[in-house]
């Protein structure tokens, strides 16, 4: 009986997807500091400040009073207006909330928009290097992931020749586009995410734009999918800008002719997103003058690292246009961002992700730094790493 169930209980194939490797940085970081030692966490990425106040006091009142039942498959609609609004505000554009879709982050975005418009076969593009998770997903529901090597002249962003050469090679069904990205924090001009977005639907193909990192925007403003096409599949969160990652709460922009098919994914695969969490998210646009000082300190951040890593020794990164991601050229001290990563955390105490995570190929050469911490931190990070660099290479 027993050896039956073990026989049954086999993994699927397709849940055979590789680990997210900042997990493994995260537990070597947590075991070090278990021995005493003070570890500068940049290797995930999430905001160190919590939600704002706005939220907080609206999820205490709530937990007094609500009796925080399901809510609507598509969201509360008194948020999904505040999300529409938001277009208005920040982009000068009028998005009907019957289009807004909350979802339980943007990861759960992901899994509903991939399984409305994508079928198992389907081939879908994304940048290499690129969040890891659009791949792994992708290839959990039985879609093929096409990583489109990027390149420096282009901001490390797919280009429509690039697209429509592996197109031509094997029809693609849909191209993922993230500005500002992860891990690179490299963003697109409003001109080429315009052409690359004409190109792909041109051609047939359906674009996801992901939207995370709209708000940490410094080096020009981030463009919008939706001034674009009414086609674009959006998909934002409160995670980022906002600093609710644990809340589990992001949205989606669908087209019109997807609600119905999202609606009725959502209505099965979770019933709805946590009420708590809608209605704290709500109250978080209230909370702005926080939210803009939190960004004002990656702004701080940022500085302190495009200015000290090169004294440092890490001279060589990609451009930081937003986000809060520097993606660093380590080539020229191993060969092995990984072992890197690790001698970097075991001597200096600053962790890191190794660009493996992002990028098979090229990731060997590449480090990804978190600045979403304290100022002071990111201060010490450039002492501890240029102290740590010199000893090794004297
Ligand atoms: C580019 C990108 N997209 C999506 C996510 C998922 O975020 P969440 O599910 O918290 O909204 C992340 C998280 O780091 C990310 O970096």
């Amino acid at each position: 009986m027993l050896e039956r169930a073990k026989y049954l209980l086999k993994p699927s194939a397709r849940s055979a997807v590789p680990p997210f490797m900042v997990m493994d940085v995260v537990a070597a970081a947590t075991r070090l500091e278990a021995h005493g030692r003070r570890i500068i966490h940049m290797e995930v990425g999430q905001p160190a400040a919590g939600a704002p106040a706005t939220a907080i006091a609206a999820a205490r009142a709530a937990l007094g009073s609500a009796r925080l039942g399901y809510t609507e498959t598509l969201g509360v609609a008194s948020l999904r207006r505040r999300i529409a609004r938001a277009y208005t505000e920040w982009h000068g554009l009028e998005i009907d909330p019957a289009r807004i879709v909350v979802t339980t982050g943007s990861s759960a975005g992901f899994v509903l928009a991939f399984l409305a418009a994508f079928d198992a076969g389907d081939r879908v593009a994304m940048a290499l290097p690129g969040y890891p998770p659009y791949r792994h997903i992708l290839s959990a529901l039985g879609c093929e992931p096409v990583g489109i090597e990027t390149t420096a002249q282009t901001r490390w962003a797919i280009t429509p020749a690039a697209l429509l050469e592996q197109h031509r090679a094997h029809p693609l069904k849909g191209v993922i586009v993230g500005s500002p990205a992860n891990p690179s924090g490299t963003m697109m001009t409003a001109s080429a995410l315009a052409e690359l977005i004409r190109c792909a639907e041109d051609a047939g193909i359906a674009v996801i734009s992901d939207e995370i990192y709209h708000g940490l925007d410094y080096a020009f403003a981030a463009e919008c999918a939706a001034r674009i096409s009414p086609d674009t599949v959006i998909v934002n969160s409160f995670s980022k800008y906002f600093c609710m990652t644990g809340w589990r709460i992001g949205w989606m922009v669908v087209p019109s002719s997807l609600i119905r098919t999202v609606e009725r994914l959502q209505q099965n695969l979770a019933i709805s997103v946590p009420t708590l969490s809608q209605i704290a998210a709500e109250a978080a646009f209230e909370g702005r003058a926080e939210l803009e000082a939190v960004r004002r300190g990656y702004e701080e951040n940022r500085r302190i690292l495009l200015d000290g890593l090169p004294r440092a020794g890490l001279d060589s990164f990609l451009p930081a246009d937003g986000a809060f991601y520097l993606y660093t050229d380590v080539s020229r001290f191993s060969a092995d961002s990984h072992a890197f990563a690790t001698r970097m955390l075991e001597e200096a105490g600053v962790a890191a992700t190794p660009g493996v995570d992002f990028d098979p190929l090229r990731g060997r050469n590449f480090v990804r730094f978190c600045y979403a911490g304290p100022a002071e931190e990111m201060r010490e990070a450039v002492e501890r790493i240029g102290a740590w660099l010199e000893g090794e290479h004297r």
